[in-house]
C-alpha cells in the first residue's frame, strides 16, 4: 500500500462532531512498550514502529490505531484495514506485537505538529494529538508506554541526536550518517514523545538532587545563541531546588535537556526529559530582552520543569482533565516567579493577565469550565480557563485547607497517584483526605464556567460596635449552563479604621457559599473601610458600596499590597468609565492618589511601577454596558494627558532614576519599570516636549526594557523621533529574530490613525512571514489585541483580520483559530460594528477547507 496518502479519497472523517467528557471509555488495548527506529530525512523520513500490545478488559474488539498525514507503508501482527485515518488490526490473543511502517515529511509539515522541521533542526511536537502525525498509535494519554528510539540520519545535517530518557548506545552508518537509541525508563503517554535532530550546541550543568544523584543539564541551541542561555540555566537550577523544597520533588532521571527552536506553536512542551521551547522562552540577556521577558523565560522554564511531577508522573486520563496538569503547573510555577521576585508584583501581573485573558473568554462565545464537558478540536482548549482559571482554583483550594493541608494533599496526590492517569476528581479527593476538609461544594469551580459576582456592603453601627457585611453572589449564564449554583467563594477581609488607617481585628477568611449571607464584625469602634477579596483570594468581580473617600484612604493606607493596588484601579477606572459613557467625571482625586503612591516613602518601586499604570482599554470595555472604543480611547487618553501635566515635576523625576541594565533585582527591575511609565504619563501630557526626551531615553539605554519602554511611546507619538527609532532599532537588531518580533509588535500596537495602514504595509516587509507563529502574532496579534486601532476604519480592521485568519489557515490552524476572540466579541459592541464582525465571522465560516480548529472557534462564536 505504498501508492497513497491515506485520506484524500476516504469520506470525511466526522470532522465536526464533539468529543463528549461523559463518552470516556477506559483503552481497549494497552501498549506496554513502543520501539521506533526513525529514519531522518527532512523530505521523506520513514518510521517504523513495533508496539507490544495487551488486551485491556473482557471484549472482542480490536486494535484501533491513530493515524494522521501518514503515508502507510507496511502492517504486521493481524488482519488490517483502514476505517478512514484509522488503522484497524483485528487480534485474536490478548496480546500481540504489531509492526508498522509510515512515512512523513517533515518539509512539507506547516502545522508544526508531529516531526517538523525548524530552521533545518528537526523536531516534534506532540501534544495533543501529534504523535499520530509520527506514526499509528492509540495518541491517548491514558495508554502509556515505555519507549525506546532509534534515531539515524545524516551525520553534516544532524550531528546532535536527541529523544526522552537516556542514550543507551550510538554509532556510524553507511554514507555519512550516524545513529543513537534512547531509552526512557518511564511509562509515558505519547504525547510527551519527543526527538530533534540537528547542529546544536549545549549549553552543560549539572543539578544534584536532595538525595544526592547528579543530573547533567543540557539547553541546546544554535551556537551563536549560546551566550543567551545563562538565564535560562539559573532559572532550571532554581526550580529544581524549589520544587524539592516546596513540594518535596525530586528530578528522576540522569539527564535533563532543553532544545530552543523558533518556531513553535506556544510557549514550551514538557516532553520527559527532553523539553522542547520556542526560543522566545529560552533565549534572553538584557541587551535583547526586557525583563519581562527575562521573567517570562524563568516561569515558562520552571513551568515546563514542574511538569515532570505535575503532568509527566502523574498524567490526565483525558484532555478534559488538561487543568489537572496545566492548572496546577501553572499555580507552581507563579508560586516559584513570587518567591524569586517581589510575591506582590507577581500577584497583581497574574491578575492583570487573568482579567485581560479569562474574564473576557468567561463572559463571551467561547466560555467552557476549567474541566469541559465537550470540544471538537481540543487544542482549541489550550485556554485561559483551562491555565489561568484552573491555577485560581488550586490557589483557593491553598487558601481553604492552608499551607500545611494542602502540602499534605500534595503529598498525598502524587504518592497514591504515580505513573497513573487521573482526573481532577483524584487531585481533589486527595486534598480531601490529606486534609479532612470536605471539598464537596467546591467542585462546582470545575463544572460551572463563568465569573461569579459579588456585591457587598457595609454598614456600620457605632453603638453596637459592630459593622455587618451583606454580601450577595450570582454567577452568570454562559452557553450551556443558563442556570447556576452558588460557588464558595473564598474571600480575604479585613475592616480598617477610617481614622486611624489601622486594621479593626485581624483579617478573616469568608466562606461565601449561599447567594446572600451577612457577616458581623464585633468591636468595631470607628468608622471601617472595607477591605475585601485581599490578594484576589477569589478570581470573582466585587462590587462593593464605597462612601465618599473610601477609596481614597485604601488607596493610601491598605496594608494588603493587592488590595491596595486595586483602590487606586478602582479610583482610575470611576474616572475612566464615567468619561467614556460622557459624564463630567473629576480626575483629581486619581492624581492626588497617584501622587501619593509615586513620592510615597513606604512603597517599592516595583509596586509603584504596576499601580501607576492605567488600567486597559480593554478593561475599561469590559466594564461598560457596551464597548465604546473611540469613548474609551479619548477618556484615557484625557485621563493620562492630565496626570501628565498635573506631576510632571514627579514624573520627571521617577523617569530620570532607572536603573543599571545588569541589575535584575527586585528593585532594580521596578526603578526600570517606573521609569518607562513615568516616561508614558509625561509623553501623554506633553507629546511634542517629551518626544525629545523618549528618543534620549532610547538611545542611552543599556538595555532592553528601557529601550523597548521608550520606543513603544514613541511609536503612538507624532514625531519625527518616531521613524528615526524604529530605523535604528531594526538596523541594530535586524538578525535577531526575537527582537524582530518586538520591531513589529510595537508598530501594531501604536495607537495612531495610519496602524492599519503601516500593519498592511508590514505584511509586504521581507521579514514577514505567516508561517512562523511567532511573526504571525508579532504583528496579526499584536493588531488584533490594539482595541481602539482594530475597531477603528469601519471595520478595516475586521476584514483585514479575518483575510489573515484565512491565510494562515492554510499553513497553521492553530495558530489561525487563537486569532478568532477578538471578533467573537461582537456582542459586546453596539450594532454597527457588531454586524461588521459577525459579517466576518460568516465570511471566514463560509470559505472552502476550513480546518477545525477554526470551524469550531468561529461556529461557536456566532451562536
Ligand atoms: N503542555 C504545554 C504547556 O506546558 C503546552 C502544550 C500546548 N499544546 C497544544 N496543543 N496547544 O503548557
Ligand atoms: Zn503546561
Amino acid at each position: 500500500m505504498s501508492d497513497a496518502r491515506l485520506n484524500p479519497e476516504a469520506p470525511p472523517t466526522p470532522e465536526h462532531v464533539a468529543v463528549l467528557r461523559k463518552d470516556y471509555r477506559p483503552p481497549d488495548w494497552l501498549v506496554p512498550e513502543v520501539a521506533l527506529d526513525v529514519v531522518l530525512d527532512p523530505e521523506r523520513t520513514v518510521v517504523r514502529a513495533t508496539l507490544k500490545v495487551e488486551r485491556n478488559g473482557d471484549h472482542d474488539r480490536p486494535l484501533r490505531l491513530a493515524g494522521d498525514d501518514l503515508e502507510l507503508l507496511k502492517v504486521s501482527g493481524g488482519e488490517w484495514h483502514m476505517d478512514g485515518t484509522t488503522l484497524v488490526v483485528a487480534i485474536g490473543g490478548d496480546s500481540a506485537t504489531v509492526e508498522t511502517e509510515v512515512a512523513i515529511a517533515p518539509n512539507a509539515n506547516s502545522k508544526l505538529m508531529g516531526l517538523y522541521a525548524s530552521g533545518g533542526i528537526l523536531c516534534t511536537q506532540c501534544e495533543s494529538e501529534g504523535f499520530r502525525r509520527i506514526t499509528f498509535h492509540p495518541d491517548r494519554p491514558d495508554v502509556l508506554s515505555r519507549y525506546r528510539v532509534r534515531m539515524s540520519g545524516d551525520k553534516g545535517r544532524y550531528p546532535v541526536l536527541l529523544a526522552n530518557g537516556n542514550e543507551v548506545t550510538k554509532g556510524e552508518g553507511e554514507g555519512g550518517t550516524h545513529w543513537a537509541e534512547w531509552e526512557d525508563p518511564f511509562p509515558k503517554p505519547s504525547y510527551l514523545f519527543a526527538m530533534v535532530a540537528g547542529d546544536l550546541q549545549p549549553n552543560r550543568d549539572h543539578f544534584t538532587t536532595a538525595s544526592g544523584r547528579k543530573v547533567d543539564l543540557g539547553i541546546w541551541v544554535r551556537e551563536k545563541d549560546l551566550p543567551k542561555t545563562a538565564h535560562a540555566m539559573e532559572s532550571l537550577k532554581a526550580a529544581m531546588a524549589w520544587d524539592e523544597k516546596q513540594y518535596g520533588r525530586e528530578y528522576d532521571l540522569d539527564v535533563f535537556n532543553i532544545v530552543a527552536v523558533d518556531d513553535f506553536n506556544f510557549g514550551a512542551m514538557e516532553n520527559k526529559g527532553l523539553n522542547i521551547f520556542n526560543s522566545r522562552y529560552v533565549l534572553a540577556d538584557t541587551e535583547t530582552a526586557t525583563d519581562a521577558d527575562i521573567d517570562a523565560v524563568a516561569g515558562v522554564v520552571a513551568h515546563e520543569y514542574f511538569h515532570n511531577w505535575s503532568g509527566n508522573r502523574v498524567t490526565c486520563r483525558d484532555w478534559f482533565q488538561l487543568s489537572l496538569k496545566e492548572g496546577f503547573t501553572v499555580f507552581r510555577d507563579q508560586s516559584f516567579s513570587g518567591d524569586m521576585g517581589s510575591e506582590a508584583v507577581k500577584r497583581i501581573d497574574d491578575v492583570r493577565l487573568l482579567r485581560a485573558a479569562q474574564f473576557p473568554e468567561d463572559s463571551g462565545p467561547l466560555a467552557h469550565p476549567v474541566r469541559p464537558d465537550s470540544y471538537m478540536e481540543i487544542t482549541n482548549f489550550y485556554t485561559a480557563t483551562v491555565y489561568n482559571k484552573g491555577a485560581e482554583l488550586i490557589r483557593m483550594m491553598k487558601t481553604i485547607l492552608g499551607p500545611e493541608k494542602f502540602r499534605a494533599g500534595t503529598d498525598l496526590y502524587f504518592q497514591r497517584h504515580d505513573g497513573q492517569a487521573v482526573t481532577c476528581e483524584d487531585f481533589v479527593r486527595a486534598m480531601e483526605d490529606a486534609s479532612g476538609i470536605d471539598l464537596k461544594h467546591f467542585r462546582l469551580w470545575y463544572e460551572q464556567a463563568g465569573t461569579p459576582k459579588v456585591t457587598a456592603k457595609l454598614e456600620h453601627d457605632a453603638e453596637a460596635r459592630t459593622a455587618t457585611l451583606a454580601l450577595t453572589q450570582t454567577v452568570p449564564p454562559t452557553p450551556e449552563q443558563p442556570t447556576k449554583m452558588p460557588m464558595p467563594l473564598p474571600l480575604q477581609t479585613a475592616l480598617i479604621g477610617a481614622n486611624s488607617g489601622a486594621e479593626i481585628g485581624t483579617e478573616r477568611l469568608i466562606i461565601l457559599d449561599k447567594s446572600e449571607d451577612r457577616i458581623t464584625f464585633d468591636g468595631v469602634d470607628e468608622p471601617p473601610l472595607l477591605s475585601i477579596n485581599r490578594g484576589f483570594s477569589a478570581p470573582i468581580i466585587v462590587e462593593a458600596e464605597r462612601r465618599p473617600g473610601e477609596l481614597e484612604r485604601l488607596a493610601q493606607s491598605d496594608g494588603d499590597p493587592f488590595a491596595r493596588y486595586e483602590a487606586i484601579q478602582e479610583l482610575m477606572l470611576r474616572v475612566l468609565i464615567g468619561g467614556a459613557n460622557g459624564e463630567a467625571v473629576d480626575p483629581d482625586p486619581v492624581i492626588a492618589a497617584m501622587r501619593d503612591t509615586l513620592t510615597s516613602n513606604a512603597l517599592d518601586p516595583a509596586f509603584k511601577g504596576e499601580a501607576l499604570v492605567m488600567p486597559s482599554e480593554a478593561l475599561i470595555g469590559d466594564r461598560m454596558e457596551k464597548v465604546d472604543p473611540d469613548a474609551i480611547h479619548a477618556a484615557r487618553e484625557g485621563l493620562r494627558a492630565a496626570v501628565g501635566r498635573s506631576l510632571a515635576r514627579e514624573l520627571g523625576e521617577a523617569q530620570r532614576a532607572g536603573a543599571p541594565g545588569s541589575d535584575l533585582s527586585p528593585d532594580a527591575k521596578g526603578m526600570r519599570r517606573l521609569k518607562t511609565v513615568s516616561l508614558a504619563l509625561l509623553a501623554a501630557g506633553d507629546p511634542a516636549g517629551t518626544a525629545p526626551l523618549a528618543k534620549a531615553q532610547y538611545d542611552a539605554a543599556d538595555n532592553m526594557t528601557d529601550r523597548q519602554g521608550a520606543l513603544g511611546i514613541l511609536s503612538s507619538l507624532d514625531a519625527a523621533e518616531r521613524q528615526q527609532a524604529f530605523d535604528d532599532f531594526y538596523l541594530r537588531y535586524r538578525d535577531d529574530t526575537l527582537v524582530v518580533d518586538k520591531w513589529f509588535a510595537l508598530q501594531a500596537v501604536a495607537q495612531r490613525d495610519e496602524t492599519l495602514a503601516t500593519v498592511r504595509a508590514l505584511t509586504e516587509h521581507a521579514d514577514f512571514t505567516l508561517a512562523n507563529p511567532n511573526r504571525a502574532r508579532s504583528l496579526i496579534g499584536a493588531f488584533a489585541g490594539n482595541q481602539w486601532a482594530f475597531h477603528r476604519s469601519g471595520g478595516e480592521g475586521y476584514a483585514f483580520l479575518a483575510d489573515m485568519i484565512l491565510a494562515i489557515d492554510a499553513i497553521n490552524p492553530q495558530v489561525a483559530a487563537r486569532l478568532i476572540p477578538p471578533l467573537g466579541r461582537w456582542r459586546r459592541f453596539h450594532e454597527d460594528r457588531a454586524s461588521l464582525m459577525r459579517g466576518e465571522l460568516e465570511r471566514i465560516l463560509k470559505a472552502p477547507g476550513l480546518s477545525k480548529d477554526v470551524y469550531e472557534q468561529a461556529s461557536k462564536s456566532l451562536a
